[in-house]
């Protein structure tokens, strides 16, 4: 049990990893740098233990605990029956890319054509595409610090070096002035996420557009992470960078994903929305890799764009249900503290003042967690911050209260000791 929650990143060795060691694996060079996902570390260790028949309190998902809309099964149901389910062309069916353009047009203001949109095997593969087609060894890319786990390893697997930008002073939300002292002559990209996984913190949009703007003057490409678009909460406001003109989307990839919205994490419906010639490049990856995503699940995305948004809006409200009574509940905690996240599901508390009495670590706390409460966090070193937690509310509120109180009574007991 004792490896499962530890946070690779934070522990693995640099060069190549055990296992391939161990069977002389002959790994690629920049495979061998990369690191495993500590939220997949944390899905195991909640798994494990479930199989093992005990009653865990698991916050560590990183996806909804809602079913996918029925409308949007019975649209798959269709497709399948109608024989929609050959290929399709790389970027995926026209009536997706459509459906697409049309919600940032009507949502967003912003003008997109079709070979600037296409659709991908979740967020994930638009972020893949975008960094492989852009990065060459030597370039360096931005990422703010805490960041979503693969930013960086796609970076490595591109051949391209990671730079950092601490935000803790400014409470995980990136500023202007952060990115700017960040950059070097060797920037090319800069990746951001709004509303932020692990953090939820939301970049305003002023400070959105200052960025755009610092970016573009300096001809810096930005992959902007836009997964959580939908589940912002007020006031903070739902941006998306295609909301800013033309001229400041010239270097812009968006990453959309209908994974969260839509409760869609197992279909793999994602896509990308970038000039025409970005958009080309990633074709050429993904047509020699992937090919198109599902084309069932394409059909299924049709029509979440297109049908009744009631789920969204419910998923949305029980979110905020949840989130207000975590919140509250985790600041009363002794030893903990927690910056309001305005979106996404996660909450990003500090445990750092019951890293005492033999405890070191976030991961070591994460871990008494789970030996002694059997509770599952993730721990905050593998998104880039020793110290903190991810506490995900995409689950049921019983489940919430049950495991705050857990934290609760870990957290009195390493005070009193
Ligand atoms: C910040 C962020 N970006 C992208 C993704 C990718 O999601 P998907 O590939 O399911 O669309 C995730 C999933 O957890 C995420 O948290």
């Amino acid at each position: 049990m004792k490896t499962l929650l530890k946070s690779e990143a934070a522990t693995s060795p640099p060069a190549m990893t055990s296992t391939a060691a161990q069977n002389s694996f002959p790994v690629s060079h920049n495979v061998a740098r990369m690191q495993t996902s500590a939220t997949m570390a944390a899905m195991q260790a909640a798994e494990a233990l479930r199989a093992a028949g005990v009653n865990v309190c698991d916050f560590g998902p990183g996806e909804p605990d809602f079913d996918t809309p029925d409308n949007i099964k019975q649209a798959a149901i269709a497709a399948m029956k109608a024989g929609r389910t050959k290929y399709t062309p790389a970027g995926g069916i026209r009536e997706l890319q459509r459906s697409i353009i049309e919600f940032y047009r009507k949502t967003f203001g912003a003008e997109y054509q079709p070979a600037e949109v296409m659709a991908t095997a979740g967020g994930k593969q638009a972020i893949f595409n975008a960094v492989v087609t852009l990065i060459d060894p030597g370039d360096e890319v931005l990422i703010a610090k805490p960041y979503w786990v693969t930013f960086p390893e796609v970076v490595i697997f591109a051949g391209g070096t990671p730079v950092f930008i601490e935000t803790e002073e400014t409470d995980f939300v990136l500023t202007p002035d952060q990115v700017e002292q960040a950059i070097t002559p060797r920037t090319k990209l800069l990746i951001l996420n709004s509303p932020s996984n692990p953090s939820g913190r939301v970049l305003p949009p002023a400070d959105f557009r200052r960025i755009m703007e610092l970016t573009s003057e300096r001809g810096i490409f930005v992959v902007s992470d836009e997964c959580y678009l939908r589940f912002v909460y007020p006031p903070a406001q739902v941006f998306s960078a295609a909301s800013l003109p033309a001229e400041l989307r010239s270097h812009l990839c968006i990453a959309g994903s209908f994974s969260k919205t839509y409760a869609m994490t197992g279909w793999r419906v994602g896509y990308a929305l970038a000039p025409a010639a970005w958009t080309q490049a990633m074709l050429k990856v993904q047509g020699h890799s992937t090919s198109n995503t599902n084309s069932i699940a394409q059909w299924a995305a049709v029509e979440a764009l297109n049908g009744p948004q009631e789920s969204v809006t419910e998923m949305l409200a029980e979110y905020t249900r949840r989130r207000e009574w975590l919140l509250r509940t985790l600041c009363d905690i002794p030893g903990i503290t927690c910056a309001t996240p305005e979106g996404a599901f996660y909450a990003f508390p500090d445990v750092r003042a019951l890293l005492k009495n033999g405890l070191k670590t976030s991961g070591e706390f994460a871990q008494r967690l789970l030996e002694e409460e059997h509770t599952v966090v993730t721990d905050g070193a593998g998104f880039g911050a020793e110290g903190f937690v991810r506490i995900s509310y995409a689950t049921s509120m019983d489940q919430i209260k049950e495991g705050a109180e857990r934290i609760r009574r870990l957290a009195e007991k390493i005070l009193q000791t």
